[in-house]
């Protein structure tokens, strides 16, 4: 008798590999997953001790105070929120409800990882548009389009690259698809993108039926622990994923910290300041080195090395040593870059010296 086989496709799937906790050294300085390095608002972690005493109960189902949190902060419909464990979670939901064997799930050429992984584990194709100068292409996405699309995923800010989309490409690129196809902003980094021309897309969200936008408490508030991401939907599309999502899919310590920690708009201001003027502070200090750093809207930025003796590889194992943990980016196509999230203070300088002598040597 032979042993139980998965569905087509599941064994091909390349594992996502997360970013390193370890060096090997007493003290490490942990730039590997895009963490919030300033920790969650004083007040998410006053909120979840406070749910100590009701273990024992299963969480609100509908998440509703935090939904209504959310809803009051960024102004949107409550009604048309829905949280997950993880904006990755909203991912799976998405392409589980929406794409199978036979249909194809878009995204562009540096695209978050996961968006193949979730369409390859739901038995669906993955197809890559290529970027240009590492942005997202919005001719070359359309191109690819075929009758077999069902989702595209775009991060807008995008990580690795930290490039992004104007909310004027945004609508272009709705215009130019099948209303059939839903588009789906992944705005993981949103907060921290400060160009007047950047949208998060919520406004695309309510002008039509088929438009998504993701969001996560992961990054600027801190809470990667909990594993909390919300989502903004057209009616239809909120009601199908209402249908197939856990039905306690959200701890009950995850909503209230998430609804204090998104409540706290000071605090996620102080973050916002804090990590842009520090990216601003090492994309300059590795420039100065040689090393090319495009423009980030995230709290990281992307390290291109120049080769040689210096490839990403070599800056890799050089900053391991010193307990400074990066990011390769090998699978996601740019094996001569790593990507660096930006820490607090003393770890930023930390990570600047490294570098500088990296590079001198
Ligand atoms: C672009 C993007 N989307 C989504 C996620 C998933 O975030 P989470 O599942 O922690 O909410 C990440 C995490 O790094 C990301 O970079």
């Amino acid at each position: 008798m032979s042993l139980p086989q998965p569905k087509p496709g599941i064994l091909s799937i390349e594992k996502y590999v997360v970013g390193k906790s370890k060096a090997g050294t007493k003290k490490i300085i942990k730039l590997s997953s895009n963490e919030n390095a300033f920790g969650p608002s004083p007040l998410a972690i006053k909120a979840l001790s406070e749910c100590a005493g009701r273990l024992n109960r299963y969480p609100d189902s509908g998440a509703s105070e935090l939904r209504k949190a959310i809803a009051e902060v960024y102004k949107l419909d409550a009604d048309r929120i829905i949280c997950g464990a993880g904006s990755d979670e909203l991912i799976g939901l998405l392409v589980h409800a929406y794409a199978g064997e036979g249909d194809e799930v878009l995204y562009s050429q540096h695209g978050f990882l996961m968006y193949k992984i979730y369409t390859q584990g739901a038995g669906a194709t993955p197809v890559a548009a290529a970027e240009k100068n590492l942005t997202a292409d919005v001719d070359a996405l359309l191109a690819k389009v075929t009758p077999k699309t069902r989702l595209l995923f775009l991060a807008n800010p995008n990580s690795p690259t930290g490039s992004y989309l104007s909310g004027a490409e945004l609508k272009r690129l709705r215009s130019g698809l099948r209303k059939d196809i839903i588009l789906v902003v992944d705005g993981a980094y949103a907060e921290y993108a400060d160009k007047v021309d950047y949208s998060s897309g919520n406004e695309l969200v309510d002008a039509t039926h088929n438009t998504v936008m993701l969001r996560t408490f992961s990054k600027i508030y801190g809470l990667s622990a909990l594993r909390l991401g919300w989502g903004y939907f057209p009616e239809g599309i909120a009601d199908v994923l209402n249908r197939i999502r856990g039905p306690f899919n959200v701890s009950a310590i995850a909503q209230a910290a998430g609804a204090a920690a998104v409540r706290d708009t000071e605090y996620t201001a102080y973050v916002r300041a804090e990590t842009n003027k520090w990216r601003g502070w090492v994309t300059q200090e590795l420039q100065s080195t040689g090393i090319h750093v495009p423009p980030s809207l995230g709290n990281f930025i992307l390290a291109g090395f120049p080769g040689g003796k210096k490839t990403a590889a070599a800056a890799n194992q050089f900053l391991t040593e010193r307990g400074i943990i990066t990011r390769e980016m090998g699978e996601y196509g740019l094996p001569d870059c790593l990507r660096i999230t930006i820490g607090i203070e003393e770890e930023n300088r930390a990570l600047a010296a490294a570098l500088k002598e990296f590079m001198a040597q």
